[in-house]
Order: C-alpha cells, then structure tokens, then sequence
C-alpha cells in the first residue's frame, strides 16, 4: 500500500490539517487529521473508470462549518443517548446536549469528528488516535481512540479501538455518506440495498428507540431483499414518516463481535456494488433526509441535497445505556474495545 501525505489547510485553531492518500490497486481513500475524515474513496467503475463514493470538502473550513458529520469518525458514543443522561455503576452521568437542547447525538458539542488526531503510518495502513480527558463532553474516565484504515485489493478495512481508565461508553463508528453513481451524482434512491437484518429498533419523535425490537418483515423496513433506496423512504408508514426517511438502527442478523455481513448496496449506472461487513450489534441506515442544501459547496463545487448519499453507520444501538434491554457499549479498565467494519467493491 502506497500512502502520501499532503497538506489540507489549517482548522479554525489555527492547527494545520493533513491529507493521508492511501492507494491499493485501483482503490484509493484520502483520510484527514480532522475528525479521522473520509474526505475520498475512488473505486474502480464497470469499465475500469475510477469513481469517487463518497461526499466531501475541498477544505478543512469547509469540514467545520458543515453540521451533517461527513466522513467523520464518531466518538465518544454514536448517535442518540436520550436526554443525554445515563447511570453507570450506580452514578449518573449528564452529557452535552447537543440536538435541540434534549438529546446526546454523536458525541456531543465537541464530538471526535471535530477533533484533531495524531497519525501514524505503518506497514498495515493509517492509523489514527485521539485522547478524550476525562469529564469530555460529560463522559466518565479518559479514553483513547485508535482507529486504523486500511486498504486491501478490492476493501477499506476500518478497526476501531479503545481503551479507558474508567467504566464509560464507547460506540465508535464513521459517519460517511456514500453515493454509488459518485459524490455529485444526486439523489441515491434508484441504488439498490439488500440488508442482512430481519429486525430494527423502532424510534419516537425525537428518534430515540422505543427499547421495542420489531420484524421489519410486512413493512417498508424489510430490505432483506434487494430494493431501490427509494422505492419506500417516502411510505405513508409511521416510521418514516418521524424520521422523514430511513434513519433507523437495523440489528445484523448473526452474532455480534463476529465479521458477518451487514448489508450490499448497487448501482445500476456505474455497475458498483458495495458489501458491508461488521462485527457490531447494529447499523444505522440513514438515506441524507437532513443533508442540508444550505451547507458548503462539496468537492469539485458540486452542490449536495437531501438524500444524495446514504449512510450505513456500524454501532451498538441507539440510547442503548437508557435501554437496558439492549447491547450495551460500556468499556471497562483492563479491556479493549475492538470492532471492525470491512467496506468491499466490485463492479459488474
Ligand atoms: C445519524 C442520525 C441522524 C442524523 C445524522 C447526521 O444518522 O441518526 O438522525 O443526525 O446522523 O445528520
């Protein structure tokens, strides 16, 4: 694996950005210091044509004005954990609220996507690692994040992880918004997902779980079968319509902390097929119903629009430490936290 390191501007602290391009064959991902973002992933078309997936910025400025997390590596707890506000070890804890005054998502007002990560190459791929102090953002104990990239001849391989000196939440994820017909392309909803999970978590209002565990089979959530990202977003079914689209966590049929498939995604017009495989309890299948027009120009000036890319996030379920019920993603002194999520391409 071939890796170069260019510069990528300076964030608002006045730190400078860097711009890591690894290259594996015909793939290649640039990944920046600057929340561990995705910023590109070029992947071989039907006809050998390279095609970038992913949506993103031609600046660090850019990546910090932007409110939709993309590309980023998400820390210290994915997603929502309700009223921000949990109880470990017989102690509560108060997050940062940080979606509408109520709710924890993401990781709070400063999450890891925001942060700056130390780099280091070496004969496997990128590996990136980010501190958090104890007390960030509310959360018990220091932690340390390291999260590797690496790329094989047809995969992106991210493995997360963790450790800490306390009992705290850990579910870390990447946040990046994919478009099988390329970054600018628009609307994802003729691309056809298959997900390997016969069940999903449904939420409220406020898009937090409910703690039920549904069937998706007989609904618009039953994508076990191949079916265009849009052929439902838009159903008159009451889960869809809270979220304005898909923005639910499904359960990955097989067992958790074992590589099993997650879900396949293809486009019919560029002919790329994307397998995702995970080791995590769930994912969170988002189609862009939030993407702000409002937001930067991305690469290449092209303008981004609601559910012009799609996100697959690998991650414990949401709010699962107000959930009992649920998996839950505390991480203990003495053991590490350790989860892969493989990205693989073909084309046909
Ligand atoms: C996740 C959430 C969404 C939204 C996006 C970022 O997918 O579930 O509701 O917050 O991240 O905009």
């Amino acid at each position: 694996m071939d890796i170069v390191c260019t510069p990528f501007g300076r964030d608002r602290a006045g730190h400078a950005v860097l711009r890591y391009t690894l290259t594996e064959g015909a793939l290649s991902a640039s990944i920046l210091t600057l929340g561990g973002v995705l910023q590109s992933l070029t992947v071989p078309d039907r006809n050998g044509k390279p095609v970038d997936v992913v949506l993103g910025f031609d600046s660090a400025e850019d990546y910090e004005q932007q409110t939709c997390y993309i590309g980023a590596l998400i820390g210290r707890c994915a997603n929502r954990i309700a009223e921000g506000r949990f109880v470990l070890n017989g102690q509560a804890y108060q997050l940062a609220c940080n979606e509408n005054g109520t709710t924890h998502l993401h990781g709070g007002k400063i999450g890891f996507d925001k942060r700056q990560w130390i780099t280091s190459i070496h004969s496997e791929g990128l590996s990136l690692q980010y501190h958090s102090p104890a007390g960030e953002e509310g959360y018990p104990g220091a932690l340390h994040a390291a999260v590797t990239y690496r790329l094989t001849a047809n995969s992106l391989i991210i493995d997360y992880h963790a450790e800490s000196d306390t009992p705290t939440p850990c579910n870390l994820t990447n946040h990046s918004y994919f478009n099988l017909d390329g970054h600018g392309a628009g609307p994802v909803g003729g691309q056809r997902i298959r997900l390997n999970a016969a069940r999903y978590t449904p939420i409220d209002a406020a898009s937090i779980p409910t703690g039920e565990i549904a069937a998706t089979q007989g609904t618009p959530m039953d994508l076990t079968r191949e079916t265009p990202l849009g052929a439902h977003w838009d159903d008159d079914f009451e889960q869809l319509r809270l979220a304005g689209g898909y923005d639910h966590n499904f359960i990955v049929d097989g067992a958790f902390g074992t590589l099993r498939p997650a879900a396949r995604v293809s486009s019919e017009r560029t002919g790329i097929i994307m397998d995702v495989d995970t080791t995590m309890p769930g994912m969170q299948l988002y189609t862009g119903n939030f993407l702000r027009a409002d937001m930067p120009a991305g690469k290449g000036g092209v303008k981004y629009a609601p559910r012009h890319g799609f996100c697959l996030e690998t991650q414990y379920y949401p709010s699962a430490l107000t959930l009992p019920q649920f998996p839950q993603p505390v991480l203990r002194p003495g053991e590490t936290y350790r989860h892969q999520t493989v990205f693989r391409f073909s084309a046909e």
